[in-house]
């Protein structure tokens, strides 16, 4: 989004005031409908017939019949779709999101099951017949879970289905903690907030004081409750592309959708870990992640030439700041122009050469493209995307809009055609300059005018002459059809913005008439997936995408940055729980720009940035054109606390990378909430301001200024500062304690029972890769008897697939156990050629928490063979015993 160019005031006051005769609207739309008939499905599942009760012509005329097909599509996934019985109705393409069509009702019985439930593995669907509801609960504790049975007091309706409005509502208990439905700003945390629309619908606005809706589209919430100390977590997919506002009430939800079908989704869980996994195999595991993206990136808007940036590869390298990948937004292009350089600021030969340095170096480079390609018939890719046809279309002709190189059009990648032209032109780009990842960006779709456009006779177009987003085509907003003024206005932009405001009209269309209507929120979505395909057949390498605008089952595809962040303490803090929702969505490698988009951070404000983004699973810094430079060198503080947080970084790039192994293969997030590992200990449910790398490494970054402490939760058991293996925490209840945290120090803090595979670090992950190995053993303190478990995944990031295969990777269990006054350290290791053939070595065991009489009992085994040169390092519980007790000192409960 243009930063600077934030939506004018009067025009927000406009939307206000046009808003407000919403706020008056009836609480009850429909009268929902009665269950003629349920038999059973070709496909096992349940079929039924739906029959209005009584019209009401609220938000359009009501559907008078629809299909309901339920089915246990595994032990712990339940689907429940509603759709029009007579008419096909929009869905998510069944090619983008692959999955089960349900079955066609060919002749309605009335044959009623008895009793009224249909059981699974753990959930059961149940319902009742006049008015039709339905409830899902679970098999193991009759818990009910979702729950569609309006009373008479309660603020919204039975099941509602028309046209273009469609309101189907939950009761929930009062201990229920409700994650995800997003994205959007996350004033309040992680934890969903009682009585704020949640409106998805993707949106290109940046971080505004405002609870809005952001540049993805993720109708999915985890719920978790807690009954009698014991926690269980399941979540609710509602997949339909289509605007929507989720109104949370605390003991209620309600879903107010524009169009599409009803399909739901239920992932029993229990564990918010198992509700991931059983999320992330329907919507697609996460993509995987080459090694060094793992590294650390810098990008900047306003990289005016080459030169500028290899000034900033060597200054990184001066100042000894870690750096794997350098970027460039569209300062190389020629007139903004997707895939072309700029002749005079970024010649082609002088930009070979320096990446062949770089490349030699193990260091990446990747640049922006955008989706909207300019209009200009001199320019090749617009010359080959208008003979190849693959335009969003208007009354017949290219939807014309504008971003930055002035008057564009936008490819539609639903079409088949516009994917392999797309293909083709990354294919060419990469003939012309070997970028090794693409960064998509504005694809909400973003634009800068509203409605239908010409371009004026009279008036040029910034056009290469640096960013300018004020519209120069001539537009009208259109209003005049059902799709671009909807009887139900959901809360876009956070201001009840028209749905077409600063995006594509939604009565414009693409491939095979589907409207943009309905298939808006899946633009970067479909664009990620075009992308993927263009760079694994490319490459023969593992691609690396990073998107903006993501959809359910976008990271499959890609990683995603929290757009234009503000240089604020706000936005510092906001940053943490949109990461955490976006591992709950399966879209694990994500971070924020650090020391924000813009306007200027402080140099405090910068220096706490890095500590907390050396730790996002995606670290990159990147800064809007008009921010001053804020590479993490501009200033010696920051550059101080970046060498610190970076170098502990990548000294645990193997405990990162296999944590990205674990994503891709069970959906686990790489950075997590706290409850994920202590499901039980309510106090942590809205927790925003800590999180995990994976189940047992705690950040508690500084998120204040003028702080030299930082008050931070530790859930029960022994954590160990990862910075200073001598000092330790020993918590009960998840007590506050006040740590230490002057300008240069993060607090990082390794948890009991984890072995934590980690390397030496260095300024480049290809380096620091083939350093030895130290396992960081950690006991609790004191212990007499005790087991740790860890484990590293080693591949070859190079290669597309992220699997165990024998030559090509290596995974290794790790161990330790205490007992009878022994340690015993050892490692099962599976296909172990590829570590061998790579000669990595472990160097040196550090056990923790265990006495000093042990130092001479520890026994160090790799795949059965004791290894002799890895010495083993007992770090003395009289030295934790002082440290925690100091620690001590400064808790207060
Ligand atoms: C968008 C992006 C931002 C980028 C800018 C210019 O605002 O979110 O990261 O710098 O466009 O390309």
């Amino acid at each position: 989004m243009p930063s600077s160019s934030p939506i004018p005031t009067i025009l927000l006051l406009l939307f206000v005031l046009a808003s407000a005769g919403a706020q008056t609207l009836p609480k009850k739309i429909g009268n929902g409908y009665r269950l003629v008939s349920i038999q059973e499905s070709s496909n096992g599942g349940l079929v039924g017939l739906l029959q209005l009760k009584q019209k009401s012509n609220i938000y359009g005329a009501d559907i008078p019949r629809l299909q309901l097909s339920v089915k246990h599509e595994s032990g712990s996934r339940l689907r429940v779709h509603i759709t029009a019985a007579e008419k096909q109705r929009w869905e998510v393409p069944y090619n983008l999101l692959p999955r089960e069509k349900p079955p066609q009702l060919k002749q309605a019985r009335k044959d009623a099951l008895s009793p009224s439930e249909y059981v699974g593995t753990e959930l059961i669907f149940a319902y009742t017949r006049d008015p039709f509801t339905f409830w899902v609960k679970r098999k193991s504790n009759g818990e009910i879970l979702f729950n569609t049975r309006a009373e008479a007091s309660d603020p919204y309706s039975d099941l509602v289905f028309k046209e273009q409005y469609l309101e189907i509502s939950t009761k929930l208990p009062k201990n229920a903690s409700l994650y995800g439905l997003g994205e959007n700003t996350q004033l309040h945390g992680i934890k969903l907030y009682p009585n704020d629309p949640y409106t998805l619908y993707t949106t290109d606005i940046s971080a505004i004081n405002l609870n809005a809706d952001l540049y993805g589209s993720h109708p999915v919430y985890m719920d978790l409750r807690n009954a009698g100390g014991e926690a269980r977590a399941h979540a609710v997919l509602l997949l339909n592309s289509n605007g929507m506002d989720v109104f949370y009430r605390g003991d209620s939800l309600t879903y107010k959708v524009i169009g599409g079908v009803l399909d739901l989704y239920f992932f029993s869980g229990p564990t918010p870990l198992a509700v991931v996994d059983q999320y992330t195999a329907f919507v697609g595991r996460p993509a995987a992640m080459p090694y060094w993206a793992f590294g650390f990136h810098q990008c900047r808007w306003g990289y005016h030439n080459l030169s500028v940036v290899e000034d900033v590869v060597d200054n990184y390298k001066k100042a000894k700041i870690p750096l794997d990948v350098i970027w460039n937004d569209d300062d190389h292009m020629d007139g903004h122009k997707d895939f072309t350089l700029n002749p005079h600021n970024y010649p082609r030969p002088k930009l070979l050469a320096f990446l062949e340095k770089i490349h030699a170096q193990g260091m990446k480079y990747i640049v922006l493209i955008d989706p909207g390609i300019g209009v200009n018939t001199t320019y090749g890719v617009y010359q080959r995307a208008l003979a190849n046809d693959v335009f969003i279309k208007y009354h017949g002709q290219p939807f014309l809009a504008q971003v930055w190189p002035g008057a564009v059009n936008f490819p539609d990648f639903l079409n088949p055609k516009t994917v392999e032209w797309w293909s083709d032109e990354i294919h060419r780009f990469h003939e012309l300059v070997p970028v090794d990842g693409l960064w998509i960006d504005m694809n909400e779709a973003s634009n800068f005018c509203n409605g239908l456009c010409t371009i004026p006779q009279d008036r040029i177009c910034p056009n290469g002459t640096g960013p300018g987003w004020e519209c120069c085509l001539d537009c009208k907003n259109i209003t005049n059809t059902r799709w671009d003024d909807p009887p139900y206005k959901i809360n876009a932009s956070g201001i009840q913005a028209p749905i077409g405001y600063k995006t594509i009209a939604t009565s414009a269309y693409h491939y095979n008439g589907v409207l943009e209507y309905d298939a808006h929120s899946l633009y970067g979505f479909s664009q990620a997936i075009a992308t993927h395909e263009a760079l694994q057949g490319l490459q023969g390498k593992r691609p690396f995408i990073l998107t903006r605008s993501t959809y359910v089952g976008s990271g499959h595809y890609a990683a995603h940055w929290t757009g234009d962040n503000k240089g604020t303490w706000e936005d510092l803090k906001y940053s943490i729980s949109t990461m955490l929702n976006f591992g709950i969505f399966g879209v694990p490698m994500v971070g924020s720009d650090i020391c924000g988009f813009y306007p200027a951070p402080t140099e405090e404000l910068c220096n706490r940035w890095i500590e907390l983004g050396a730790f996002y699973p995606f670290s990159r810094d990147h800064a809007n054109f008009y921010s001053p430079r804020q590479e993490l060198y501009q200033w010696e503080s920051v550059a101080e606390s970046a060498r610190n947080a970076l170098g502990m970084r990548y000294k645990l790039l193997p405990y990162l990378y296999t944590l990205s192994y674990e994503a891709h293969t069970t959906g686990a997030p790489i950075a997590r909430p706290l409850f994920f590992s202590f499901p039980n200990e309510v106090k942590l449910y809205d927790l925003s301001t800590q999180f995990l790398l994976g189940s047992n490494v705690m950040v508690s970054p500084v998120l204040e200024p003028n702080k030299t402490s930082v008050e931070a939760v530790f859930p029960p058991g022994t954590w160990y500062d990862m910075f200073d293996l001598a000092k330790v925490i020993v918590s009960k209840e998840s007590s506050h304690v006040l740590l230490h945290a002057p300008l240069h120090t993060i607090n990082v803090h390794v948890y009991e029972n984890a072995i934590i595979p980690m390397q030496q670090g260095g300024l480049i992950s290809k380096e620091a890769r083939t350093t030895p190995f130290t396992l960081v053993v950690a006991f609790p303190l004191g212990a007499k008897e005790g087991k740790c478990e860890g484990s590293l995944f080693l591949d070859d990031d190079e290669l597309p697939e992220m699997k165990l295969a024998a030559g090509s990777s290596t995974y290794v269990e790790l161990y330790a156990k205490v007992s009878d006054g022994a340690v015993k350290v050892w490692s099962n290791v599976r296909e172990g050629e590829f570590a061998l053939e790579k000669g990595w070595i472990v160097e040196k065991v550090a056990v923790l928490g265990l006495d000093g009489s042990f130092a001479s009992a520890v026994e160090v085994e790799v795949d059965g063979n004791a290894v002799a040169d890895a010495s083993a390092v007992v770090v003395s519980t009289s030295e934790h015993r002082m440290a925690a007790e100091e620690e001590g000192k400064r808790k207060h409960v």
